[in-house]
């Protein structure tokens, strides 16, 4: 089925928010970032601005700026509605009520609409979608991946899963994902079979806590990093190096 913008429902998180989400350090942002799903990206705009490196990649960015703003009025309301009759859920401290949700979300929105065809000229917004990505091998040191991967685990295979991230592995020599939750707020049913095959495959997985809870218990990113062979002094990231008898980083 090809992508309308009927599809999508554009809702995008502020750049604190990917900070918190990914653990980014002052190093870590200095870094040359990949956005895979980043959506109405505010954390672009922003970090763009502040003299940072980033790519975003999402389907939504075959659309121009008024159809994405059409689409994030049209769907503001419903997105609103389903917060507020699922407020449990979710932990109201950083963001202390609905209302101050709709203005997080929103002011990081309009950076993103703000900044969209100056960083689309700029090669910044890239139309893609995974488990494919339209970038080079090691174009990038870090890969993110914010409120897709996990999240959809109904719709997405633990296939889909694994190519996206080696696909991500390919361009980056790191990834972060986060939530490991999905919509339902409950452990992704992916989580052991992806870590387990990716640990198989010589990538070394991590399960991380963070300083970012909004879904109640999403506290936590996974982080896949290349090995390090350390005699030899260079990378094997797709040789199958060690066999482990469980799978690295689960609880
Ligand atoms: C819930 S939004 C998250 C946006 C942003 N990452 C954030 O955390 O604020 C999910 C995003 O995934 C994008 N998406 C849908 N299918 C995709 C695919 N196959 N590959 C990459 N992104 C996809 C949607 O267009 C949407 O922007």
């Amino acid at each position: 089925m090809g992508l309308t913008l009927n599809t999508i429902v554009p809702w995008g998180r502020s750049y604190e928010e990917y900070v918190a989400m990914f653990g980014l350090t002052e190093t870590d942002l200095s870094r040359r970032l990949l956005g895979c799903g980043d959506g109405p990206a505010g954390f672009n705009a922003e970090l763009t601005r502040r003299g940072g490196r980033i790519v975003s990649i999402d389907p939504l960015y075959a659309f121009d700026t008024a159809q994405i703003r059409q689409r994030i009025a049209e769907t503001h309301d419903t997105v609103m509605a389903q917060m507020r009759e699922h407020q449990a859920s979710y932990v109201w401290t950083t963001i202390p009520s609905i209302e101050a949700l709709g203005r997080v979300r929103l002011s990081a929105m309009d950076l993103f609409l703000a900044d969209y065809e100056a960083g689309t000229r700029e090669g910044r917004y890239l139309t893609g979608a995974l488990p494919s990505l339209p970038v080079g091998n090691d174009t990038f040191d870090l890969a993110l991946s914010s409120h897709f991967l996990f999240l959809y685990s109904a719709l997405l295979s633990t296939d889909f899963h694994l190519q996206a991230i080696t696909n991500m592995l390919r361009a980056a020599q790191e990834v972060r994902v986060f939530p490991l939750l999905t919509l339902d707020g409950q452990p992704s049913p992916h989580l052991g079979a992806v870590t387990e095959q990716l640990t198989r495959q010589g990538f070394h997985v991590d399960l991380q806590p963070v300083p970012y809870e909004f879904q109640r218990g999403g506290n936590t990113m996974m982080r896949i990093a290349r090995q390090h062979n350390a005699s030899s002094g260079r990378e094997d990231s797709y040789s199958s190096l060690s066999l482990p008898s469980r799978a690295e980083g689960m609880p």
